[in-house]
């Protein structure tokens, strides 16, 4: 097809409302056509989003892109599943966007394909890692403690001990990104819960 072509072809496949109280079915068969393609694009989206870590060292002995991948291979040598070793992975990709509360945006991002265990040791583990450090930057080293009650404080405790807080080491044989490519995709694949699985039913 040549560039005209596409052109010509996505003009015609779009909606015709300009607003969207004006929408019909048709525009709507349309717009969920697109979606369902371009959704089933968010793991290589996600894959390329977590390259921009590659180099950005911050102070640190290895740069994010090391530490995400060293943290996820502790995880999947430590026997943890797909989903675990997809949010080990994913943990620290909000660093770029969410350079204030990274964790909430890894969070958000697997929200829908893990467990809510996991999903909650994603979004609260900035607390927890900060066990190790906050002490050293006149914060309150116990932050975490404001979670002792919840039924997960002990799974994040161990994230962070085993494989995030233990994740700087330049010498460590960590797996290479494409190792963990399919497993993202596996996860990925469909989600568990969201407002708009529905919309991902052919
Ligand atoms: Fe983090
Ligand atoms: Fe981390």
């Amino acid at each position: 097809m040549g560039v005209q072509e596409n052109i010509e072809h996505s003009a015609a496949e779009r909606a015709k409302f300009r607003e969207m109280k004006e929408g019909t079915a048709q525009d709507w068969a349309i717009i969920g056509s697109e979606y369902r393609a371009f959704a089933k694009g968010l793991p290589e989206r996600v894959l390329e989003h977590l390259k921009l870590l590659d180099g950005d060292f911050g102070g640190f002995p290895v740069d994010r892109l090391q530490h995400s991948l060293q943290t996820a291979t502790r995880a999947h040598r430590d026997g943890r599943g797909e989903q675990y070793v997809v949010m080990a992975l994913l943990h620290d990709i909000g660093d770029t966007l969410g350079s204030y509360n990274h964790p909430e945006v890894a969070a958000s991002i697997i929200k829908p394909f893990v467990t809510e265990e996991i999903h909650w040791i994603c979004q609260n583990h900035g607390a927890f890692q900060g066990y190790y450090y906050f002490h050293f930057l006149g914060m309150d080293q116990n932050a975490r403690e404001k979670f002792r009650d919840n039924p997960h404080f002990e799974a994040c405790r161990e994230f962070c001990e085993k494989y995030d807080q233990a994740a700087f080491d330049p010498d460590y044989e960590s797996e290479p990104l494409e190792f963990f490519e399919p497993m993202v995709r596996r996860v990925m694949e469909r989600p568990l819960a969201s407002m708009y699985a529905a919309a991902m039913e052919e």
